[in-house]
Order: structure tokens, then sequence, then C-alpha cells
């Protein structure tokens, strides 16, 4: 057993490591020099991401962010605007890189996670004209992240496709965890592509694979992701390697995200009693809200990982639990147990 082995690590869904079949598939895949186009398995990667969304193509990038922010640069010319919202991962975390990269002017609407009001977003609307930022694109994130992963609703996505329809407008998902929302909800992933013009997708946020995301859309957009990739510094070589766990991972890993909802629910349950807010938790995030507690998150998160459990803090007060498929029932039992002995000391 090795060190990693004995913690129960909740900090996130991207510490998983490989499984044995996927490792397998890795060393099996065929492949080729993918600036090229000629790796065969990122090009049936590419191919089944694409069709699996409805989309006429898709690029394999390296990172959610590169995937977001290829995806930004299609619909939003240098200088123009995005609207997102405030906790949205593509303002929160990805270091500035639609103004650094894409020269892109983003306006955000408060956070509130997957509980979007399409009328707030309407409102926020600039036309074209020579006075103001014009709005291009609208960004939502599925799940939501800092959301605790919730799960916007199909009926408010129809809503803003329809502001969006109505003004002219890209809408984009950051769909990082889209397989989360496509379990939670039963919808169609082909119902959710339908919906946005562009998508970034992850393969390493649940799904196990150690790298890799796709940006999906028209084949003339993502004609021209190809060469943004390249400009980024995110083309890539024999990359089926890579690629082939993306597939091992679509195809055993999906369906299976049912169980760490369900851990993550019980997680829930069990700190429920001690004064932290854990409600609404519909996928495999955990959000702690500890302003009731006498513990602060870095205290919690200390006293937690002194025991083998590792959580993450987002805030003075806030911290946060993720499910994944390195943590079983057991280990999760064994984390309630621990966090629920901190917090009613
Ligand atoms: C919602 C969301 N989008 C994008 C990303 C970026 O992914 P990466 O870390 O691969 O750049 C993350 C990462 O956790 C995320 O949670």
């Amino acid at each position: 057993m090795t060190v990693a082995d004995a913690l129960v690590d909740l900090r996130s869904d991207t510490v998983t490591r490989p499984t044995a079949g996927m490792r397998e598939a890795m060393a099996a895949a065929e492949v080729g020099d993918d600036v090229y186009g000629e790796d065969p398995t990122v090009n049936a990667l590419e191919a089944e991401v694409a069709a699996l969304f409805g989309h006429e193509a898709a690029l394999f990038a390296p990172t959610g962010s590169m995937a977001n922010q290829i995806a930004l640069q299609l619909v939003v010319p240098p200088g123009d605007e995005l609207l997102c919202d405030a906790d949205a991962h593509v303002v929160t975390y990805e270091i500035g890189a639609a103004a650094a990269y894409g020269g892109i002017s983003s306006r955000t609407w408060p956070a509130v996670g997957a509980d979007i009001d399409p009328d707030v977003v309407a409102r926020m609307v600039r036309p074209d004209g020579y006075f103001a930022v014009p709005t291009r694109a609208v960004a939502v994130e599925q799940t939501h992240n800092r959301g605790g992963g919730g799960v916007i609703p199909l009926a408010t996505l129809r809503e803003l496709r329809r502001v969006a329809d109505d003004n002219g407008l890209a809408l984009h998902c950051d769909g990082a965890r889209i397989w989360h929302a496509h379990v939670a909800d039963g919808v169609p992933l082909a119902t959710y592509g339908a919906l946005f013009d562009t998508l970034s997708v992850c393969l390493s946020k649940g799904l196990g694979a150690p790298v890799g995301s796709l940006v999906v859309g028209s084949a003339e957009r993502i004609a021209r992701a190809r060469t943004i990739r390249k400009r980024m510094g995110g083309g890539m070589r024999q990359a089926g390697v890579l690629a082939a766990a993306g597939r091992y991972a679509l195809a055993h890993h999906v369906e299976r995200l049912a169980a760490d909802h369900a851990k993550a629910a019980r997680l829930a349950e069990a700190v429920a009693p001690f004064g932290v807010l854990a409600t609404a938790v519909r996928t495999n995030l955990v959000p702690l809200d500890l302003s009731k507690s006498p513990l602060d998150a870095p205290g919690l998160a200390a006293a937690a990982r002194a025991e083998g459990v590792l959580i993450s803090v987002l805030g003075p007060r806030t911290a946060r639990l993720v499910t994944h498929m390195d943590v079983d029932d057991d280990a999760v039992d064994r984390a309630a147990a621990v966090l629920t002995t901190i917090l009613r000391a």
C-alpha cells in the first residue's frame, strides 16, 4: 500500500490514477503524429466525442482550461465581450487567459451557481455599436464547480439558448463535468450538445483519465480551433496513448458516476447534523458552509489531514469534499467518521 492509498483524498476528482485496464489500453494504443493529423487513436476519440454530442467535429486538448480558452477565442473576437457568472471557472481559475490570449473582455452576473436566471443574462447583453463593448457569447458551466456540483436544469439552458438566438450570441458550455449532469438528470449528451455552439468536456475529472479534454463544435470552428491550439502550444505528437485513456474512460467510467453521487450524498448526510450546510448535493461535489461551525475551513482541513483525510479549502468558512472512483464506500465511511468526530469536538 502506498502513502496515497492510505489517505482518503476528497480534494478533487482530478486526483484519480489510471486503472489497470486503462493502463493496458494506453500501452496498446496505435499512435502517429497528431500535429500531422495522423494519430488514429486521437482521430477516433475526436470522432467519438463529436458524435456523442451530435456535433460535426471535436479537438483533443491537453487540459480543460485550454479547451475552454480555445472555444472562447472561437466565439469572441479580441476586444469583444463574454458574459458568464462571477464564479465561473473561465474567469476564476484560468489565470486571466481570456484577456491575456484572446483579448476578450469578460463581464459577469452575480455568482448563483447552477441557479441561473436567463432574464438577468438577457438584460446584460450589449448590442453592436461603436460606443460599447459588444457581447458575443455567453458561457455556462455544467455541472457548476464553485456552485457545489449543481446541475443547470434543461429548461434554463433552453431559455439561455433563446436569449442567445434572440441576440445573435454564441452559447458555450464549460462541460468539464457534463457527464455528471447527464447521469444525475438523465439528459442525453446529444440533447446538451444541441443547445450549445461550443462545448469543452474533460476526461480527467471524475472519468479517471490522466489527461485530456475536447473542444466540440462545427467542422468550420474546429478547423480554426486546431490553429488556435497550435498557437497556444497545445499541438501534441503521439497523443494516442492519452486519447486511449480517454476512450477507455468513456466506455467504462460514465455510468458509474451514479455511485460517486451516492457517496457524496452520504457524506453530506453525515456532516449535516453538525451545522454544516451541505444541502442540495446533486452530483459528486459536497460544498461545506462552515459559517455556523466553531471550526473554520483551514482548521477543519488541518484536523482532517492529521487523520488521513484530505479536503479542499475554498474560503475562510467554505470547504469542499469531492467523491470519485479512487474513494470506495469504506473510504467514504472512514472520512465521514473522521469529519464527524472533528466537528463534534
Ligand atoms: C468546471 C471546470 N472547468 C474547467 C476546468 C479546467 O480543467 P484543467 O484543470 O484540466 O485545466 C476545471 C478544473 O477543475 C473545472 O472544474
